[in-house]
């Protein structure tokens, strides 16, 4: 059947009308002309899978992936990084209706973290909306060195472990591999000097059980389990975002929740009075406290808890800063940050659904000042986005 994709779903996937119908085409283009064959027929929208490409767009590209049709974790590697960047900025404008900026980093290579799974054999990356696995012996995003030992983890194949190795790469080139499951080749594997840490079940069985890392001019303590930015380059652009917006900003106390190892705590300390994070891992908590003695930080408090669980203590407080996971807030936070009213509200998030609904709970007393994308995780479909808010009175 003949279709003309018209534009692109959220997910980055073509979309087509028939017979007055929403149809998904996966990996087609805006503009292309396609002979596509239908998969999924609902009530509402149909699913069709690319036959033939009749007409392709201008910014349709060869894959450079030989994964790239089986593996879930990629969506752009058939078009150019204009084309994946016009779909971004263009879903940040549809969703907030404006976007002051978009910031590139790498193309590729740009991940310094990767979780891989592992079972009956196979090393790798799940497939697309399955449990099923796609062997892996190399990826695009991920920086050499992980790629290296990728390489080496293919060498030592344990037939019978069924788990997840974690890989984790600092800007030193040390490596920490977090292996979870039974896997019989862990001798060999701290034989290999390029594997600076390995902790296995939680057991630190080489090195130790953190790295750090180096961020501009900073140093952070991270330990295996702390949250740590995958895309360096990344965490630079919102730094150098943050920096820019407080730089003429007077601000007395400032909060920074969901803090992680307090890297935008430290960054906000420069510029304010009094800093406190709030952070619930207590790995994260504690490397943050690490963290303000190694960049010599006197003007930070590190909370270990839920967000939820503290921020009702907290009133005249200036600027809040807001980093949750993909989730976003919940009903409690946004209620006292509404009540609050802080003078301003940075929200940096990596999910625009969850970002536009909490968005709308905080418009009575917040407005948006100003919108950027970094794009931290090029060729899919995700992208961070660094909200400024200003409050209304
Ligand atoms: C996206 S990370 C951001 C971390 C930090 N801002 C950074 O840039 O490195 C979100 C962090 O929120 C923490 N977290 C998730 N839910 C939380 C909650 N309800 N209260 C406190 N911390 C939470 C996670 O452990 C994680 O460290």
């Amino acid at each position: 059947m003949e279709v003309k994709i018209t534009k692109f779903d959220d997910e980055g996937q073509g979309i087509a009308r028939i017979n007055n119908k929403v149809c998904f085409v996966k990996r087609a283009l805006p503009g292309e002309t396609l002979d596509v064959a239908i998969r999924v027929e609902k009530k509402d929208y149909l699913k069709a899978q690319i036959k033939k490409i009749i007409t392709p767009s201008k910014e349709r590209k060869e894959p450079v992936c030989p994964y790239y049709n089986e593996c879930g974790g990629c969506n752009f590697l058939h078009t150019t990084f204009k084309e994946e960047h016009n779909f971004k900025i263009n879903k940040a404008r549809d969703y907030f209706k404006r976007c002051d900026g978009m910031f590139a980093t790498l193309e590729y290579g740009y991940r310094d973290k990767v979780t891989l799974h592992v079972k009956n054999s196979k090393l790798g990356y799940y497939q697309e909306g399955s449990r099923e696995l796609v062997s892996i012996n190399y990826c695009y995003l991920l920086n050499p060195q992980i790629n290296a030992i990728i390489k080496i983890l293919n060498t030592y194949k344990d037939n019978d472990f069924n788990g997840s190795i974690i890989i984790r790469e600092n800007k030193k080139g040390e490596v920490l591999l977090i292996i979870n499951g039974k896997y019989q080749h862990i001798d060999k594997l701290k034989e290999e000097n390029i594997i600076t840490n390995i902790i296995v079940n939680d057991e630190v069985i080489k090195g130790k059980d953190y790295f750090q890392e180096e961020i501009l001019d900073y140093k952070f303590k991270v330990h295996y389990n702390s949250f740590f930015q995958v895309n360096r380059d990344g965490l630079i652009k919102i730094i150098e975002l943050l920096e820019n917006y407080l730089k003429d900003k007077k601000v007395k106390k400032a909060l920074d929740l969901y803090s992680g190892t307090s890297v935008l705590g430290i960054i906000l300390s420069k510029y304010v009075d009094e800093v406190i994070s709030i952070e619930e891992n207590v790995n994260a908590t504690m490397d943050a406290k690490t963290n303000l003695e190694i960049n010599k930080i006197t003007n930070l408090q590190v909370i270990n808890g839920l967000v939820e669980d503290n921020i009702e203590n907290f009133q005249d407080v200036d600027l809040i800063l807001v980093d949750p996971a993909r989730r976003g807030l919940d009903k409690k936070t946004i209620f006292y940050l509404n009540k609050i009213k802080a003078k301003y509200i940075i929200y940096i998030s990596c999910e625009m659904i969850s970002l536009k609904r909490d968005l709308n709970s905080l418009r009575e007393e917040y407005e948006l000042e100003k919108l950027y994308l970094v794009d931290m995780f090029p060729k899919t479909n995700k992208v961070e986005t660094v909200m400024f808010l200003k409050s209304k009175s």
